[in-house]
């Protein structure tokens, strides 16, 4: 297309040579292995060649930024496909440039049960909107190869009628995370969480677990860094229809709830409030233990108690908040994805995903209607019993020099005690699911199935079958058995009436 504001200047897309692939990266060097045991699915890492390997690179501003949308999954929501994969890699490597400049240095494309992520490094030359510009666009033609493929729900995040200049509030999930900018040390480590079947709130635990507790995280209390004086956590109101109503729409009149709603997420605002830890931990874990507050983004403390650094992202946005030609979609659980600093000033990747070995149940989960044990998952997994929530956790070494990923590790990674934690979160899940079927808690609450049309039907006529009726009563009596009507006597400590003068 003409206007496309991203491309190399050429107009020809980037020749593939440009880019080092790390599955080569052996190519030339003797193998210190003569097998591979596999652990995971690890990516190959796709780097800008003359950037990456530059002798005196520019020490600039650069950026991670993690993208993620469901364009259609394989049987259902299970899984992405290879092919829809390779076509979005295909396209952002193709079109890799913004006014002479490789938009990624280095690039990486995942799944995560059924949602097709995009993570690359990115510098200050780059204008955030005509990347989000050339993400909108490569996840399009992945939604485009998935009709193609006869893939269930093509296109299912790209919610937005057309791009407007942003991802946000267009579907897709999306967060950058800052580089610091430093002469010494290239290295930093960052720590990239994809969950599926499940809802930011999800990531709560994350927060809640290693940012705030030395039962999740030794550093807390032992390390020397600035880690010592807490955080400050900046949490999110993403209920904009409980906000609505709570500022005076009523739920049942949608033109109301509608106005009302795009009144308060004009101009992409968000309502947060900012708290502290340790200081505010009663009012986090307060805030933080429903679905609507969700703990956006975490910053370092200075020594006076002002924010310092930034170190911890999460897409912290409700689908049904977009609103599109059809109106608000009220559609759906929001597979969450996080950036988070690691080792320095914030926790060890052993430590942020440590809470995940308490098995919690989040929301999501099959028809994004039921509570489900999360599962840690390697990374490119797939979802499967029930559709259950499945999060996976890698960390990527990255040289904010020359903004290059150099490797990757798995955190869930098979071979490790994450197998146990999966095998008690599976336990738990079948346990659960078994006892409870469609009842609560295994469903969710009413406000929650909003979107499942069979389920307004269903309450709406059966609501209007409900009468007003006098209460059942037998003889004379109430049938409680009341003093009335030669009823018995009440029993010694209990009043007429039959209720005990004391209960406990
Ligand atoms: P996704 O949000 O991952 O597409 O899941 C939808 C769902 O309801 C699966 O049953
Ligand atoms: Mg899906
Ligand atoms: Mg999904």
């Amino acid at each position: 297309m003409a206007n496309r504001r991203y491309g190399p200047p050429s107009g020809q897309p980037v020749p593939f040579t440009e880019y080092h692939q790390s599955k080569d990266e052996l190519a030339g060097l003797p193998q210190t292995l003569a097998e591979k045991v596999p652990v995971t699915s690890t990516p190959n890492i796709f780097s800008y060649k003359s950037y990456v390997f530059a002798k005196n690179p520019a020490l600039v501003q650069r950026y991670i930024k993690a993208t993620k949308a469901d364009v259609g999954g394989v049987g259902g929501h299970v899984v992405a496909a290879d092919e829809v994969k390779s076509i979005i890699a295909k396209f952002v490597l193709d079109n890799n440039g913004y006014r002479g400049e490789p938009i990624f240095t280095s690039l990486i494309v995942t799944h995560t049960g059924d949602d097709v992520a995009v993570t690359g490094i990115m510098s200050e030359h780059a204008d955030m909107s005509v990347v989000d510009e050339l993400m909108w666009d490569a996840l399009q033609e992945g939604a485009h190869k998935a009709g193609e493929l006869g893939l269930y729900g093509p296109g299912q995040d790209l919610v937005a009628d057309a791009f407007t200049g942003n991802l946000r509030g267009a579907g897709p999930a999306t967060v950058v995370l800052p580089f610091p900018v430093r002469k010494d040390n290239p290295s930093q480590t960052v720590l990239a969480s994809f969950a599926d079947k499940t809802e930011p709130m999800a990531y709560n635990y994350y927060a809640t677990g290693a940012y705030m507790l030395p039962r999740f995280n030794t550093g807390l209390v032992i390390a020397s860094s600035s880690m010592k004086r807490g955080y400050i956590f900046d949490i999110v109101d993403l209920d904009t229809k409980a906000q609505a109503i709570e500022a005076g729409a009523h739920p049942r009149d949608l033109k109301a709830l509608d106005g009302k709603m795009e009144e308060l997420s004009k101009g992409l605002q968000e309502k947060v409030i900012r708290l502290r830890v340790p200081e505010d931990l009663y009012d986090i874990e307060g805030l933080c233990r429903s679905s609507r507050f969700v703990i956006a983004r975490i910053w370092s403390r200075n020594e006076d108690g002002s924010p310092g650094e930034l170190g911890y992202v999460v897409s912290a946005e409700r689908l049904h908040n977009i609103k599109t030609k059809k109106g608000f979609t009220y559609g759906g659980k929001d597979d969450p994805v996080l950036l988070a600093f690691a080792q320095g000033n914030w926790p060890a990747p052993g430590e942020i995903t440590s809470p995940w070995a308490t098995c919690p149940m989040v929301a999501g989960d099959c028809r994004g209607s039921h509570n489900l044990h999360i599962l840690p998952m390697p990374i490119n997994s797939q979802t499967s019993f029930w559709s259950g929530p499945i999060v996976s956790a890698i960390t990527l070494s990255c040289n904010i020099h020359t903004g290059r990923i150099g490797a990757i590790s798995d955190q869930f990674a098979l071979g490790t005690p994450w197998d146990s934690v999966r095998r008690q979160a599976s336990d738990l899940a079948i346990q659960f699911r078994n006892a409870h079927g469609v009842k609560q808690p295994a469903t969710l609450h009413e406000d929650e199935l909003e979107y499942q049309e069979g389920w307004k039907e269903r309450r709406a006529r059966l609501e209007k079958k409900f009468q007003v009726m006098p209460p059942l009563t037998f003889g004379n009596g109430n049938g409680h058995g009341s003093a009335n009507g030669g009823a018995k006597q009440p029993a010694a400590g209990a009043r007429a009436g039959g209720r005990p003068e004391e209960i406990d």
